[in-house]
């Protein structure tokens, strides 16, 4: 049965379809109010506007709940591994095992990276962040590979996910390569995903390099957690730019940008900035506690909160146990993990957070991991890249192939009315 809400404006009543999600949740459709009424909605942030209908990711932030294509995020993470979850986030069904092999087969085709993509990476100082050194090369990779893909085409489409997928990786293990002055690496089409960007990142010419499996599978997980995640900042953002579209590489290359900020994918930088920051200052956690609490002081707690989850992050829980293996199993002791567990034991206990409903989202246990594995601190945002790649793909594909209109919001313009053109006077 549909449903119709009534919006009543200075005596006219307008009658506005309901939409209803198949796990109930409820729109109300103000696509036609303002040819109706002559009246927008205004919401900025965004915090209670739907930007579209979407089969890819529920989440629902009051139960905590995350599912890729109807399936539970626990489940993933324990049973699946990161590309089989890229297939399914993509694609909309779980790979059959010869599917899988396959899609495996093709991404290896895409691994190499033209070779003239150095010389562009060569133009960096070394001190870039890596972050903005990847938007630009998947920016440039247009450049390479200027045929855009016709979203329709099947085959088309296939192959330009096994292309960003293969590329993407290279790249964005590049950026540290250049900031540390290593040899770029290539792909090495004998080893797994996961365990490829780990060679990527860390083999030199001088010795063989091989990575320990928790280490594998701690990652696989946590790019599995950051593989979508609905219409967050740079999600609405890779939307939004391929809504004019644009192709695919210079979307994600936007997205990557969108998720550079402190207040999105930053925020497992920004977490151990703050760590590092609170041991400099001598280490009292509840001295950052309190100062997080004061109204008057800027300061957040980086790691706490987030826009949707308001009960608690799954991907949390599912990654503190990951990070607690990871640290027991390569013996770390390092005093900015013991700051983090004390921060995390004081803040759930204090009154101010558990009543704003704040508690350690993803990017907070995230931070500790990478750490751990000796991956630099601005580094963790292109870590979240590649683990969001999937999703990025998949909702440009998915807003493609449903035919959205480019993205336009309205304004209320607050400026002057219009005015006599006049200089100023000294
Ligand atoms: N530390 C201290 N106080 C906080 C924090 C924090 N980390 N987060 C929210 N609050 C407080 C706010 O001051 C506000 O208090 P008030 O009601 O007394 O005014 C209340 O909690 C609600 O905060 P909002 O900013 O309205 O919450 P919103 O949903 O808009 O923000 C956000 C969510 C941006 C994530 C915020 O919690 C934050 O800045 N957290 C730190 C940054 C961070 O970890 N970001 C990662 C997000 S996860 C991701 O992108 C994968």
């Amino acid at each position: 049965m549909s449903k119709i809400a009534t919006l009543e404006i200075d005596g006219n009543k307008f009658e506005l379809p309901i939409v209803i999600g198949s796990e109930n949740e409820a729109a109300v459709d103000i696509s036609k109010l303002r040819d109706q009424s002559g009246v927008i909605t205004l919401d900025p942030g965004y915090k209670n506007s739907g930007s579209c209908k979407s089969e890819i990711t529920f989440l629902d932030g009051e139960l905590g709940i995350l599912r890729y294509r109807g399936y539970a995020i626990e489940d993933l993470a324990e049973k699946a591994h990161f590309l089989e979850v890229s297939y399914l986030v993509i694609f909309g069904e779980l790979p059959t095992a010869s599917q899988l092999l396959q899609y495996e087969t093709d991404i290896r085709k895409y691994t190499l990276v033209n070779e003239e993509m150095k010389s562009i990476i060569d133009g960096f100082p070394k001190t870039a962040h890596p972050m903005g050194v990847l938007s630009a090369l998947t920016s440039a990779l247009t450049a390479f590979n200027p045929k855009s893909v016709n979203a329709e085409n099947e085959k088309e489409m296939y192959e330009a996910v096994c292309k960003t997928m293969g590329k993407f990786l290279v790249i964005a293990t590049w950026t540290y390569r250049k900031s540390m002055g290593f040899p770029l690496n290539y792909y090495d089409n004998t080893k797994g995903y996961v365990e490829n960007f780990m060679h990527l990142m860390f083999e030199l010419p001088t010795g063989p390099y091989t990575p320990d499996p928790v280490v594998i599978n701690a990652l696989d997980k946590l790019f599995i957690l950051h593989a979508d995640h609905e219409q967050n900042c740079s999600t609405s953002t890779v939307r939004m730019v391929g809504s004019s579209h644009a192709g695919l590489f210079a979307s994600i290359s936007a997205g990557v940008s969108a998720l550079w900020g402190p207040l999105h994918g930053g925020a497992n930088q920004a977490v151990l900035e703050m760590l590092e920051d609170i041991q400099k200052d001598g280490g009292d956690a509840d001295k950052y506690l309190a100062k997080a609490k004061d109204k008057n002081d800027p300061f957040r707690l980086m790691g706490f909160g987030h826009r949707v989850y308001k009960n608690f992050d799954p991907r949390a829980k599912i990654i503190k146990k990951a990070a607690d293996e990871v640290l027991s199993t390569l013996g770390v002791d390092d005093p900015i993990l013991s700051i983090a567990k004390r921060l995390e034991e004081s803040a759930l206990q204090d009154d101010y957070f558990k009543s704003r409903n704040l508690y350690p989202n993803v990017d907070f246990y995230s931070g500790i991991i990478y750490r751990a594995l000796g991956i630099p601190t601005d580094m963790f945002t292109v870590m979240f890249a590649i683990g969001r790649l999937p999703g990025w793909i998949a909702q440009w594909k998915e807003m493609r192939e449903n035919k959205e209109p480019i993205g336009r919001p309205r304004q209320i313009y607050v400026g002057y009315p219009l005015r006599e053109f006049k200089r100023s006077q000294e």
